[in-house]
C-alpha cells in the first residue's frame, strides 16, 4: 500500500508534530530528525523535511499528500492547499518591534515606515489597513540586526519567547496577531486517499478532548 507523504518543519515543530501525532494514534513511535536525511521513512509514512517556507508549496504540488505550516508562512504562500486542522502548536505572534527611542514616532501618526522583515505580504496588508505607507526591506533571517545598524527602525518578525528581542535590546510595539501550525493538505489527496482523511479524523478527536 502506498505510503502518506508528509512534509514537515525542519526544528522544533518537527518534534512537536511527531509527539502530537503519537497522541492521536496516527504514530507508533518517535521519529528522530537527528542526521541530515530529508527523508524519513517508516512502514506507513514517508516524512520530508524541508524548509518551513517550502512547505506549502510540496503540498500544492502533490509532492506530499500533508504538511504541517504556521500561520506566519501560510498568509505569505500563494499555494493552493486545503487547511483542515489548526494543530494548536508552534504559537507565536507576529508583532512589529524596534528600539524602545522609536516608540514615539511610531505612534505620532506617520504616513510612511520603512519595515524589514522576511514578512512582506503581512506587513503591506497590516499597514495598508492603517493608511500607513511601507518601505519593505525583505531579508531571510536575523531580522533583529535590522535596526540596530539602521537599516530600517522597525521590523515585523515572529516573537516566541522574546529571548532574541530582550538580547538584542528591542522592544513589541505592535501586535499584528499571532500564529498557530495548521495540518495542511493537498486538494486531490485529500478527496481520494481514505489515509489522509483518517490522519485528520483522529487528529480532531484527539484535539477536541
Ligand atoms: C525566529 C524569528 C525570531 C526568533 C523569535 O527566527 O525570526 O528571530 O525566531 O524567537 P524568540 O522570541 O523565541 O527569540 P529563527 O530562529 O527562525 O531564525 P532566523 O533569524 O534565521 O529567521
Amino acid at each position: 500500500m502506498e505510503k502518506v507523504t508528509i512534509a514537515l518543519p525542519k526544528g522544533r515543530l518537527f518534534d512537536e508534530t511527531i509527539d502530537l501525532f503519537i497522541k492521536a494514534g496516527i504514530l507508533e513511535k518517535k521519529i528522530e530528525s537527528k542526521s541530515r536525511k530529508l527523508i524519513i521513512e517508516n512502514d506507513d509514512f514517508r516524512f520530508l523535511l524541508v524548509r518551513a517556507k517550502d512547505v506549502p508549496t510540496y503540498v500544492e504540488y502533490g509532492a506530499a499528500d500533508i504538511g504541517v505550516a504556521g500561520d506566519d508562512v501560510l498568509l505569505e504562500s500563494e499555494a493552493d492547499v486545503y487547511k483542515p486542522v489548526d494543530l494548536g502548536l508552534g504559537y507565536c505572534n507576529i508583532v512589529v518591534a524596534g528600539l524602545e527611542k522609536d516608540k514615539e514616532k511610531y505612534f505620532s501618526n506617520p504616513t510612511s515606515l520603512k519595515i524589514s522583515t522576511k514578512y512582506p505580504k503581512i506587513t503591506k496588508a497590516f499597514f495598508s489597513e492603517k493608511g500607513i505607507k511601507t518601505q519593505i526591506i525583505e531579508l531571510y533571517g536575523s531580522i533583529e540586526l535590522a535596526p540596530l545598524v539602521g537599516l530600517s527602525e522597525f521590523i515585523v518578525d515572529i516573537v516566541e519567547t522574546g529571548t532574541t528581542l530582550r538580547e538584542n535590546g528591542l522592544v513589541v510595539i505592535d501586535s499584528i496577531r499571532p500564529s498557530t501550525a495548521k495540518l495542511i493538505t493537498n486538494r486531490v489527496s485529500f478527496k481520494i486517499n481514505d489515509k489522509v482523511f483518517d490522519i485528520i479524523e483522529k487528529l480532531e478527536k484527539y484535539l477536541e478532548q
